[in-house]
């Protein structure tokens, strides 16, 4: 089938990508031309693993293309799926609109035969109803144009395996024709056996903030526990993985430490707050807020960790810090919780120097201010303390005993329970970690 897909950010490209995979036609379509340009060479404008291999692929073989042109977007197909994003608004915690706002305005009066738009972005309930309206008033008379909303669950790091083979689809459709044309596309999942859920344009709104706002909960209630741990002298990660057994808990989505960051969780539990204050309840979710804060204050706790260990002040010590992106095997720092301690710290007057496998261009471009190392063991060269802030799996791999010869003192905050911490305490490291016995 013939497709476009507007917007080509970290959802619409790996979109994109896996549709061509797919067998499908398909129009990549953005307003930003070096954007377009790079994806157009077959080549990730972002790190994401698997992507590079299947643009490359699909630009070769003719089934993806991209353009910056609405208007041959528009001529190209009659399916348009839209994968902008839906930031938080400046000052505000609602859903900023405005990028789905244009392309409807832009779109729709360019329509030559009736179509249908699949929004796939994040989008408070009733969004896609208004863009219904709003399409239909925009399009030329004679066409008719349906909204039909399909929430995408793909994690970063995981993004083209979640697009191909998902745990479900989520549609919500006003007719059996889009749900026939939506069905069609997905064929190839669908006879795998992925479950189907076709629904209102409601509910599958609300089918992607609650997933959001269930894992963010889930999150910051064991991170609580781990709280809990800290001043009890338990430890978290022997009490996550006996509740993960319990197949009421699960144990995906129990990792206890430093919290969530990345562009989705943070920004969607506060617009669905913001969607139930204007829904008239506001105090059904107040939970939420909580949720979200004790989140933040997790950034907080570490870098008070960190401070606690150097002696009380970050004045003229030397932080080490391993990870900048919000979490492993992505290169995105948006709402890094690890960019987030290293930059108290270096408010606080520490020397910060970073390292991260990926992300160190994307968190050099927005915070110069930081020092970048090219290897983990660089950025820990003379360090007071060392904070393991993300989980990169060649920071599981580091000899401690080679690190503890580089630092200055022999200190490890690891943030994410994710080190083999009796391995460093073995080579002489004092090891503290959130929801774990300090040793
Ligand atoms: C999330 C949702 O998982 C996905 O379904 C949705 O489409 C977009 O938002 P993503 O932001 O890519 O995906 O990352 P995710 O893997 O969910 O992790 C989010 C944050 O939670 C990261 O900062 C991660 O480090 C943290 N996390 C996750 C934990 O701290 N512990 C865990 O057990 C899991």
């Amino acid at each position: 089938m013939r497709m476009t897909v507007i917007g080509t950010g970290y959802l619409g490209a790996v979109h994109a990508a896996c549709m061509a995979d797919l067998g499908h036609e398909v129009l990549g379509v953005d307003t930003n031309r070096d954007r377009i340009e790079m994806l157009a060479n077959g080549l990730a404008p972002f790190y994401e693993p698997g992507l590079d291999e299947l643009l490359d692929r699909g630009v070769r073989n003719g089934s993806l293309r991209f353009t910056t042109s609405m208007a041959e977007a528009a001529e190209f197909a009659d399916v348009h799926f839209v994968c902008v994003g839906t930031p938080q608004q400046d000052g505000a915690d609602r859903a900023d609109l405005r990028g789905l706002h244009s392309v409807v305005d832009e779109l729709a009066p360019l329509l030559r035969r009736d179509a249908l738009i699949i929004g796939k972005s994040t989008v408070p309930v009733g969004t896609a109803t208004d863009l219904a309206s709003r399409a239909a008033g925009l399009a030329p008379a004679d066409v008719r144009v349906e909204l039909a909303w399909n929430p995408e669950f793909l994690r970063e790091g995981l993004a083209v395996e979640d697009t191909l083979y998902p745990n479900r689809i989520v549609v919500g459709v006003t007719s059996g024709a889009a749900d026939a044309t939506i069905r069609s596309i997905y064929r190839p999942l669908l006879s795998r056996g992925t479950p189907y859920i076709s629904t209102d344009l409601h509910t599958a709104e609300l089918v992607k903030v609650s997933a959001n706002a269930f894992l963010a909960t889930k999150l910051s209630f064991i991170n609580a526990v781990s709280d809990m741990c800290e001043a009890a002298g338990a430890d978290v990660v022997t009490l996550s993985e006996a509740l993960g057994y319990d197949e009421r808990i699960g144990s995906a989505y129990l990792s206890a430490g430093l919290g969530f960051g990345g562009s989705c969780l943070g920004k969607d539990v506060r617009a669905f707050i913001a969607r139930a204050r204007e829904l008239g309840i506001e105090d059904s979710l107040s939970f939420l807020r909580e949720v979200d804060e004790f989140n933040l204050r997790r950034r907080q706790r570490t870098a008070e960790m960190a401070r606690d260990v150097v002696g009380g002040s970050f004045a003229g010590r030397n932080v080490a810090v391993l990870g900048a992106a919000f979490k492993p095997d992505t290169d995105d720092i948006r709402d890094s919780p690890a960019l987030a301690v290293a930059r108290a710290a270096q408010r606080e007057g520490a020397r910060v120097r970073v390292h991260d496998p990926k992300a160190m261009d994307n968190a050099r471009a927005a915070y110069p201010e930081l020092d970048f190392s090219p290897s983990a063991e660089k950025a820990c060269e003379d360090a007071d303390v060392v904070l393991h802030l993300t989980e990169w799996r060649e920071y599981s791999d580091i000899d401690p005993e080679i690190l503890g010869s580089l630092v200055r003192e022999r200190r490890l905050i690891d943030a994410r329970n994710k080190l083999p911490l009796d391995r460093w305490q073995a080579a002489g490291w004092s090891v503290r970690a959130l929801g774990r016995k300090a040793s």
